[in-house]
């Protein structure tokens, strides 16, 4: 798999001699499905996701009684404009705040994003058989690693590989609307309130994708 995906990355950098005037867009508000994919196959976390994209707010579940075999439990809120992160457990009512230094997520294409080229997943010529979209690779300062997204044209992001020298994600997006259904999930719960964010290696995370190692 991971030579598989090295060799996706090399024709992405084929492709790139073409590449043309493209700038990364902002992706809609949104409510949908994440899953998270490891590099041997196993399904680290699938939950809802709510983005708030002109706030830069989202909120994340993983639920691991899901019949899938799903890693993680996780209830993740994220403000990435403010650098903070809230691991929450509702079952005991307790939350760490941590600060975070990446502003990097699969919801949006960072602005230091580069282009590739454009694609079709399935047919160009069958009306409501293809899906268009954009390869964009995003540097991952700090890391000997390599990230892609593909979002399609209209900006909803569908899928992204973040790359470590020790790891592999893939993280998609399904079921997607465009719409916040819950404004709640993005307000932080009461018994958050008030929390400072440790001074210490432990009150500081990486990145939101560092949260499915
Ligand atoms: C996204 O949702 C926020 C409320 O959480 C709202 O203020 C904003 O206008 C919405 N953006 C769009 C493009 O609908
Ligand atoms: C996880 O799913 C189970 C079964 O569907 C449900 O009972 C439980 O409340 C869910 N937990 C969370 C944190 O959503
Ligand atoms: C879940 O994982 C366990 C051990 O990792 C494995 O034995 C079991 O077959 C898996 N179940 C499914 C439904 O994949
Ligand atoms: C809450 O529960 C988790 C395990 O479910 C445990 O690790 C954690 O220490 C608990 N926190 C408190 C404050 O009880």
């Amino acid at each position: 798999m991971y030579a598989a995906v090295l060799l996706f990355v090399f024709m992405c950098w084929t492709a790139s001699a073409h590449a043309d005037q493209h700038h990364p867009c902002r992706s809609p508000n949104m409510t949908g499905l994440l899953s998270v994919m490891g590099a041997m196959g196993e399904v680290r976390a699938v939950g809802v996701f709510t983005y708030d994209s002109m706030h830069k707010k989202l909120r994340f579940q993983s639920n691991s009684s899901l019949p899938m075999n799903v890693t993680l439990d996780l209830d993740l809120l994220v403000f990435f404009e403010e650098g903070i992160l809230y691991k929450i457990d509702s079952k005991n009512q307790s939350c760490e705040k941590k600060s975070l230094q990446s502003k990097k997520h699969p919801f949006a294409i960072p602005n230091d994003a580069t282009y590739i080229s454009t694609m079709t997943s399935g047919s160009t010529f069958i009306e409501g058989e293809g899906l268009k979209f954009q390869i964009w690779t995003i540097p991952t300062p700090g890391y000997k690693g390599q990230s892609l997204m593909c979002a399609t044209m209209g900006c909803l992001p569908l899928s992204t590989i973040y790359m470590t020298d020790s790891s592999m994600f893939i993280y998609s997006n399904l079921n997607v609307e465009l719409d916040i259904k819950d404004p709640d999930l993005l307000v932080v719960p009461p018994f958050c309130q008030g929390l400072h964010v440790e001074e210490t290696p432990e009150g500081t995370v990486y990145g939101f994708y560092e949260e499915f190692l």
